[in-house]
């Protein structure tokens, strides 16, 4: 998808389709009342016939206007112009999205972005508008015959005035590779688990890498971790034919000096418990619970594509959670790469045996901050719904600034208490620590799990296992919280 700015006037602007706004009672915004004058009103006219109040989320296309350039106006209600969010904005270009679809139009002009929007400059605007074209985009392919039709519009031009130019394409820019991160993301996600093994996200990882200069990426082995003590990690693995890796990818934009934020993903491949199994019902979409890898992955593509000057490394925890004879069985006590002893109570609390191993590792890199993201409780799930993700941290300066950045991207985490109160649930007479914290409280208890890792830097814990994936009709991994990171990373 190709985005562009354009200074000239909305009438004398060539293309398929010029779209504007109405708002409620057929208040004009600015762009559009001037569109109205060039065409002898012939919005307004239409206005008065009733047949379009700006109620949001009304549309209605217009042909062959006088005076106009565009082939057609696409009309799209704003609703009351003091209720207009960005929220709402974004609602809005949905809608655009759908309309120029269903009229199969390929090229259009956005009479939008100048709509006054609650708190967003015209940057923000241009980010959501490239970030909801490109998502649109994304069909998955892999396993099915009939893949649904392409997208028809291939080409979208943002008005804006000349000094808002440069922000407008920097926001392009950054909505763009925001979009193209999530699509990866989700792709990744929806694929199954006996195509998306351990092994293929780290092929995935190398395939980035080789396409992208700033991105340097290994993959570590079986015996590789076993040299480093990571037995946590390997010992969800155990019961499984795949090999577990952790992969490690270092994107540098910045000076080599500068200190990286460091993004750590849970990428369990598939998760059936292991010997502590789960229910069947719904299981397939414990296919999904590599999410958390998914995340980094995307926003590693993204970074690629935008080519921010930061420098970022991505840490993935990878295993198959199955059980076998050689699986790890509850009461079994394994050694960290920390060297702290875990007592494995319930094989299917596997996320945060992977993630203690990774963030162990995430030392070596003298991070900045370090921020974790995985699908890790129910519970989260039962809190939040798809809503709103976890947000956890022993930083409070760290978690302001992702809850922030989770208002400003859409894409909202909220934070619970990391408290000591909390971290006695983990007590066990077998190790320094259990997996398990008990049935309370179950997203603060593996938060505190992860804590007892994080102690040498900032550090904060996204548990996404709300908002990585929709259910029903529309099951599918949502590219979360690419967004939200990506808002972190240029911003930190
Ligand atoms: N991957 C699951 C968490 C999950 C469950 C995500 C449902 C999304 C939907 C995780 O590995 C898990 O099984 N967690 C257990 C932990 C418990 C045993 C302490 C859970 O939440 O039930
Ligand atoms: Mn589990
Ligand atoms: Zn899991």
């Amino acid at each position: 998808m190709q985005f562009s700015t354009k200074t000239t006037a909305l009438a004398n602007t060539p293309s398929s389709c010029l779209i504007l706004g109405v708002y409620l009672n057929g208040h004009l915004p600015e762009a559009t009342a001037e569109v109205d004058i060039a065409s002898g009103k012939a919005i307004s006219k239409v206005i008065k016939t009733g047949d379009m109040s700006g109620k949001a989320m009304e549309a209605m296309l217009l042909h062959n206007v006088d005076g106009i350039k565009a082939k057609r106006i696409l009309l799209l209600g704003c609703g009351k112009k003091s209720d207009l969010t960005l929220k709402r904005f974004t609602q809005i270009l949905r809608l655009a999205v759908t309309q120029l679809d269903r009229y199969s139009i390929e090229d259009a002009v956005l009479g939008l972005s100048s709509l006054p929007v609650e708190k967003a400059t015209i940057e923000r605007k241009a980010i959501q508008v490239a970030k909801i074209f490109t998502h649109a985009e994304y069909r998955y392919k892999e396993t099915i015959s009939k893949v649904k039709p392409a997208q028809k519009i291939k080409r979208l031009a943002l008005t804006c005035t000349s000094s808002e130019r440069a922000q407008a394409k920097k926001g392009l820019d950054t909505g763009s590779a925001i979009g193209i991160g999530m699509n990866t993301a989700r792709n990744l996600g929806n694929l199954p688990a006996n195509i998306c093994t351990p092994t293929y996200l780290g092929e995935q990882a190398q395939n980035l890498a080789k396409k992208h200069k700033q991105l340097k990426t290994k993959v570590l082995s079986e015996a590789q971790m076993k040299r480093l003590g990571m037995n946590s990690l390997l010992s969800v693995g155990n019961g499984s034919d795949q090999p577990s890796v952790l992969i490690v990818m270092e994107y540098q934009g910045g000076s080599p000096n500068s200190k990286p934020n460091v993004i750590v993903g849970k990428g369990i491949t598939f998760d059936t418990g292991g010997i502590s199994l789960k229910p069947g019902l719904g299981m397939d979409e414990m296919k999904f619970d590599m999410c958390g890898a998914a995340s980094v992955l995307g926003t590693m593509h993204a970074l690629c594509e935008l080519k921010p000057k930061i420098n970022v490394v991505a840490i993935i925890a990878s295993a198959e959670n199955m059980p076998s004879g050689r699986a790890t069985k509850p009461g079994d006590v394994v050694t960290s790469m920390s060297g702290q002893t875990i007592e494995v109570l319930n094989t299917d609390a596997e996320g945060r045996l992977v993630l203690c191993d990774a963030l162990t590792y995430a030392k070596r890199f003298n991070p900045k901050t370090v921020i974790d993201i995985a699908t890790l409780t129910g519970a989260c799930v039962a809190t939040f719904g798809n809503v709103v993700s976890g947000l956890l941290s022993n930083d409070d300066e760290l978690a302001d600034k992702l809850y922030q950045c989770g208002l400003d991207s859409l894409d909202p985490a909220w934070r619970l208490p990391l408290w000591d109160e909390y971290q006695k649930l983990l007590d066990s007479n077998f190790a320094d620590i259990a997996n398990i914290g008990g049935p309370r409280a179950g997203t603060i208890t593996a938060g505190c799990f992860l804590a007892r890792f994080t102690k040498d830097y900032k550090w904060a814990h996204l548990d996404i296992a709300g908002t990585a994936w929709d259910q029903g009709k529309q099951k599918g991994a949502t590219g979360r919280p690419v967004p939200l990171l990506m808002e972190y990373l240029l911003n930190a």
